[in-house]
Order: C-alpha cells, then structure tokens, then sequence
C-alpha cells in the first residue's frame, strides 16, 4: 500500500490522522452501538454534506440508535486519495469521494474522467442506475473497497483568474488544477492547457497565490469552496460529468451483521434520493449567489472542446477505462 512506500514525512498528516482515529475508536468502543467513521473532503454548506448527514439521520433512526455515522469533512483527514488508504486500512469506515481519484486504485472508474462521454443527463443516470453503474461500484471489492452509492456531482467546468475560456485555445499557457487523475491530467493536455495535480483543500491557497491559473469543478463546489472570490469566470464547457461515491471498507463491511447491513445499505439509498432533489433545487440558486459573488458565466460553443478530446477518446481504446467507456456508449 502507497502509504508504507511513500516517504515517512510526506505522510505525516496520514499518520497523525491514525493516531487521532485510534484515540477515537478507544472512545467508540464504550458507547454501546456502533460508530462508522466518514471522510470527505466538502465544507458543511456542501449539498453532498447534506446528503451525508440525512444518511446519518436515517441510519439512527433505522437502527434505534444502534447505528451510528459520524462524518469529518472539509479534508480534516487528508485528500481523497489518502482516505481512501485510510480506508483501506481499516483506519476509517466510510469515505466519500469523487470517483476521479480512485481511477488510481480501479482503472475502471477512468471512464467518468473521459471528456463527453456521456450525451445527456438521462444518460449518465441510465449508466449509473444500470447495470454498469452496479458492475463498476464492485470492481473494488478485491482492493478492499466496496461501493454504496453514487451521488450527483453535477458537470464539471473551468474557472478561471486572469481571462475567461471561450474556446480550448485560451487554456494555451495555463494551468489548470486537475484532481489526482491521469485522466483529468490527459484531458487538459488534450486541450492544450498545463495540467496541475493538487487536493482539493490545497486548491483555495494555490489559486490565491497564482500557483495555478484556474481549475474545473461543478458549481456548488466553486460557492461553497470560495474559490469564486478567486476565480471570476465560470465557463459552462460542461466537460466531464464524474459521479461521488460513497465507499465502505470491505473490512467494516463484513464485521456488520445482515441486519446493520441492511440498516446502513436503506440509509445510503435514502441519502441519494435526498441528494439528486437538492441538487436540482440548489442548482438555480447556486449560480444566483455565484452572479452576486461577481462571477461572470460564461456560455461557450462546447464543440470546440469537444473536438479537441477525439484523439484522446481513441487513445483509450483497448485499456480498462476504454473497454468501460465503449458499453457507456452503448448505453442508451
Ligand atoms: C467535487 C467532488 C469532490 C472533489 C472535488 C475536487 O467537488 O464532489 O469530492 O474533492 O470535486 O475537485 O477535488
């Protein structure tokens, strides 16, 4: 596992986390129920934060109290990827993600970073909904990380600092933070931009001090990070629609009864009809408070971008994204 070969003090932050979540399972252990650890990295006005906290809710109740989630978000331990190893190592229960990062740990996952690979919203619902969205939560069982649901992530756009992105041309000379992705990486390299990998809570200082240029998300993320109060033009290229997903540890997973299963699986679905209203309802809202912010929303023609990712698309053919992305296609 990456933690054990990476250098000792570049994971520091990991371990302290360790610590800290060793310190808290001592506690756990007192209180009758169970407690389930979770990570993401959201701030707590994020709608996916509510989502997080109705499934909380739910599995309390569902449960008679017996159940219990207790959620640390806003990257209190660590980037995705580092929870996810967390994750791995039992350290923690429940990480939410973006299924970007976990490209590195199930190629698969690859294919919501192709760059228009889905036609429409209904699309992307009939992949996730069907038997590709099913097929592709339990590829990683064997890496120990087992898929519960997927939540609406919305589509992904570039923001940016000093000028607007009309067109692929103007990312010439910028960088662009990507999430850790080579997908994401090869995507802005296809469009003729630099491609910066960075964690998602390192993004606001880097965009403050000028270490990048820009960076691509979807719309509550660019208000509730603040990342607006940097970034004042919003281009609605709509490039990639990449799903969150919340994971268990094949571990916790198997230490829970039929019954808890059951309890945590009904909470978990509840959390995602919850999650796909307010992301509807919050969506108009969203870009009027990004307006008042002073964002100017930009509109451009997405053929351009789309032409500039033909060759990346042929690129794929024949790796594990690929093979996932011809069925994505298929689908109706
Ligand atoms: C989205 C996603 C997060 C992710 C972030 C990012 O906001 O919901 O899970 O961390 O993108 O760009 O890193």
């Amino acid at each position: 596992m990456s933690l054990f070969r990476t250098p000792l003090l570049k994971k520091l932050p990991t371990l302290i986390a360790l610590a800290i979540l060793t310190i808290t399972i001592g506690c756990g252990k007192q209180s009758s129920g169970i407690v389930l650890r979770m990570a993401h990295t959201l701030n707590t006005s994020h709608p996916v934060h509510a989502a997080m906290e109705h499934m909380a809710e739910q599995l309390k109740e569902s449960s008679s109290g017996q159940m219990e989630l207790k959620i640390y978000p806003g990257s209190q331990l660590g980037s995705e990827r580092e929870t996810i190893e967390l994750l791995q190592l039992g350290a923690i229960d429940l990480v939410k993600t973006s299924t970007s990062p976990l490209e590195g740990f199930i190629p698969g996952m690859g294919v919501f970073g192709i760059p228009y690979v889905f036609r429409s919203e209904k699309h992307f619902w009939n992949v996730l909904d069907g038997d590709i969205g099913k097929q592709l939560m339990e590829l990683g069982m064997d890496k120990k990380l087992r898929g519960l649901c997927y939540y609406d992530a919305g589509s992904r756009s570039f923001y940016t600092k000093g000028k607007p992105i009309q067109s692929p041309a103007d990312l010439k000379g910028l960088k662009i933070r990507v999430q850790n992705s080579q997908t994401s990486i090869r995507m802005i390299e296809a469009m003729g931009g630099s491609a910066t990998p960075i964690a998602f809570g390192e993004l606001y200082t880097a965009l403050d001090q000028g270490v990048v240029d820009g960076a691509e998300n979807n719309p509550p993320s660019l208000l509730t990070s603040r990342h607006y109060e940097v970034c004042k033009y919003y281009s609605l290229d709509e490039h990639t629609m990449v799903p969150d997903i919340v994971l268990i540890g094949t571990e916790t997973w198997d230490r829970l009864t039929e019954e808890q299963r059951e309890w945590l699986q009904a909470a978990a679905d509840s959390s995602v009809t919850f999650q796909r209203n307010l992301w509807q309802q919050k969506t108009q809202e969203t870009m009027d408070k990004l307006k008042e912010g002073g964002v100017e929303i930009i509109h451009p023609d997405k053929q351009p971008f789309r032409d500039a990712v033909k060759e990346l698309h042929d690129s794929f053919k024949g790796t594990e994204a690929g093979k996932w992305m011809e069925a994505v296609l298929k689908q109706e």
